[in-house]
């Protein structure tokens, strides 16, 4: 009896760290599809809880399946982030991928209005924590399975490629996670772990929720604009970039750009 070759991921479990909603939901939903099954956690409870129904949801989610869900809640800002990822990952158990989507409010702002503190906590739930959690899940063969084609999928953004007015303290994080992922990928080759970053351009999520509604439309429908697709990305598109790299056993220290060709070149208008 031939075994498939594509639905590599079913049966396997994969923890999304940031899953509760935008790019790390969009990539729980479309791994459930390939019958993986989901951990998904944020510092939200209410988002959590809501996102585990959502993707337990026959009428919302393809191929639901309840038992192949669930969510905790991990709190990734300042120091007290090392115990909460521990205790976060006690209460899983053993998994086969870790991804990494969380992000807080970006901070953009001119240069002369940063000082150490708001620096370090700029980067605290996109770089810092991001280190933590491969640190602790990596430490303990009960948590991430070694040597099993087992990964890890970090995300960075294109802004570490492409400037923009006033993120620099931002793309200075973004840029840090390629060496990071190409250390990582050396670092835990003898455990049989791999390691790949997604580069995502512009992606219409919860990110921007902050945003009055009409103004965020603009801002997004202008920046669709000038990507080379001519909108802006949509979440469930991106996710199988992180399906992708799941998959594929042979990249391992890779950065991959989903980004509507922003990092080519504008779209002439
Ligand atoms: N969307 C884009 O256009 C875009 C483009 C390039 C790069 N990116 C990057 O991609 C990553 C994912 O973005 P997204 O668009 O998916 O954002 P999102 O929809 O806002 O999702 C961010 C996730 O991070 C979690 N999170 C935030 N603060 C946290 C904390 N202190 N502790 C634990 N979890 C926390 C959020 O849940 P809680 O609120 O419950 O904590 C949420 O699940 C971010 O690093 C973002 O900068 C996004």
């Amino acid at each position: 009896m031939a075994t498939s070759k594509t639905r590599v991921l079913a049966g396997k479990k994969v923890v999304i760290i940031g899953g509760s909603s935008g790019l790390g939901f969009a990539a729980a939903s479309a791994l459930i599809e390939e019958g993986a099954s989901v951990v998904i956690g944020s510092s939200s409870a209410a988002k959590v809880s809501a996102a585990v129904a959502k993707l337990s949801d026959p009428s919302t989610q393809f191929n639901a399946d309840a038992s192949r869900v669930s969510g905790y809640t991990v709190n990734l800002s300042g120091a007290a982030a090392e115990s909460s990822l521990r205790e976060f990952f006690t209460r899983i158990g053993s998994f086969d991928h870790l991804i990494h989507t969380a992000g807080d409010t970006l901070r953009m702002k001119p240069l002369d209005e940063w000082d150490y503190a708001s620096l370090v906590e700029a980067g605290d739930v996109r770089y810092f924590s991001a280190i933590l959690a491969v640190k602790i899940a990596t430490a303990n063969p009960n948590l991430l399975r070694r040597n099993a084609g087992g990964s890890i999928v970090l995300t960075t953004g294109a802004v570490a490629q492409k400037p923009m007015l006033n993120w620099s303290a931002v793309a200075g994080y973004a840029a840090a996670l390629y060496g990071l992922t190409r250390g990582l990928a050396l670092d835990l080759a003898d455990k049989g772990i791999r390691v790949n970053c997604i580069s995502p351009g512009p992606v219409e999520t919860e990110l921007w929720s902050g945003i009055p509604d009409e103004q965020r439309k603009a801002m997004l429908d202008e920046m669709g604009s000038k990507l080379l697709t001519g909108k802006i990305g949509q979440p469930e598109e991106v996710a199988h970039t992180y399906v992708y790299l799941l998959k594929d056993t042979n990249q391992t220290g890779q950065i991959i750009n989903t980004d509507g060709g922003s990092t080519l070149t504008d779209r002439p208008q």
